[in-house]
């Protein structure tokens, strides 16, 4: 008897063909906890739907999440106060870098999306407000489902991001002149800076995605969104998870997709699997020029895409 077919051997060659590519790009260096970081370090986990995992290169090492948990906010805000979000942050693309101030004064504090920092920040603050606990409610919920109790928040990676944060302070002060930030804006910005700085693997966030795979249903077979949910988050992350790229990355790739400047790139095939690649070295956008050429690789190869 045949074994059945496994995503390792394409894993093994996009790995391969990476390894060849002589520009990476450039760590993200306006956190200088990140700027260290080497960018031909390169790794990738496909996750099936019952959590068989396939990885190859660094799938294991832990790194800095970012704007990756940008993805898990929403979806666990969702879980809570459903509709009434959608109030407070839009989804249209903005067609702007990630930490842009420009659309939010005359659109009257309402960001254009959950996905770049100003809409992040209304999401966190809105689940602070429902759970009480923000940053620690993420990482009960990525530790769950990633069956990794050891995943933590590096306070180093947090202390530097908080050091170097006016631009997102002025963002949180901005949109609460506006009514639109419920809690004190410090608490605010202390929840998201530990919650950018949760590290994980590929093999972690690939199965941590793995609900929006399931079209809302967690590791553990319950329900933490409805299938519309489910499919709305995905939506929202195929046409802003990564910014003013979001036309190539569905051009090139075809999947919803979420990138972090930790180099962290989560992509989803509804159905089918979930994805994390991550190589640190950014483009000019944030998004990792290995991990997108990966996931490029990979729907190329496999021939899984949303279209
Ligand atoms: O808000 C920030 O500056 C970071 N902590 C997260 C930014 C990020 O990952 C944007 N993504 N490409």
């Amino acid at each position: 008897m045949s074994s059945p077919p496994t995503f390792q051997p394409v894993l093994d060659r996009i790995a391969a063909e990476i390894d060849k590519m002589p520009e990476r790009g450039h760590p993200a260096d306006y956190i200088p906890a990140l700027a260290a970081c080497d960018p031909r370090r390169f790794g990738m986990a496909v996750a099936e739907l019952d959590g068989t995992v396939y990885g190859v290169g660094d799938w294991r090492r832990p790194f800095s999440t970012q704007s990756l948990t940008k993805v898990f906010t929403l979806a666990l805000d969702l879980a809570h106060e459903a509709d009434e979000l959608w109030e407070h942050v839009g989804r249209e693309p903005s067609g702007n870098p990630f930490n842009s101030l420009v659309q939010l004064e005359y659109e009257n504090g309402i960001p254009r999306n959950p996905f770049i920092n100003a809409g992040a920040l209304v999401v966190t603050d809105r689940l602070h407000t429902q759970t009480g606990e923000a940053a620690g409610t993420l990482l009960d919920f990525l530790r769950a489902e990633s069956g990794n109790e050891n995943l933590a928040i590096n306070e180093d990676v947090a202390a530097s991001e908080s050091a170097h944060g006016d631009r997102n302070a002025a963002l949180g002060h901005f949109m609460a002149s506006y009514g639109n930030i419920g809690n004190p804006v410090p608490v605010l910005l202390d929840e998201y800076f530990r919650q950018c700085s949760i590290e994980a693997s590929c093999a972690d966030l690939a199965l941590a995605t793995g609900f929006l795979a399931r079209h809302g249903i967690r590791a553990d077979g319950t329900r933490l969104l409805t299938m519309s949910q489910a499919k709305e988050v995905n939506a929202v992350m195929l046409t802003c998870g990564t910014y003013d790229a979001a036309g190539e990355f569905a051009y090139r790739v075809g999947l919803p997709g979420k990138s972090g400047v930790g180099g962290g790139v989560i992509a989803v095939v509804p159905g089918r699997c979930t994805l994390c690649v991550w190589s640190p070295g950014l483009d000019g956008h944030g998004n990792s020029v290995a991990g997108v050429t990966a996931l490029d690789r990979f729907t190329t190869i496999t021939g899984l895409s949303v279209f």
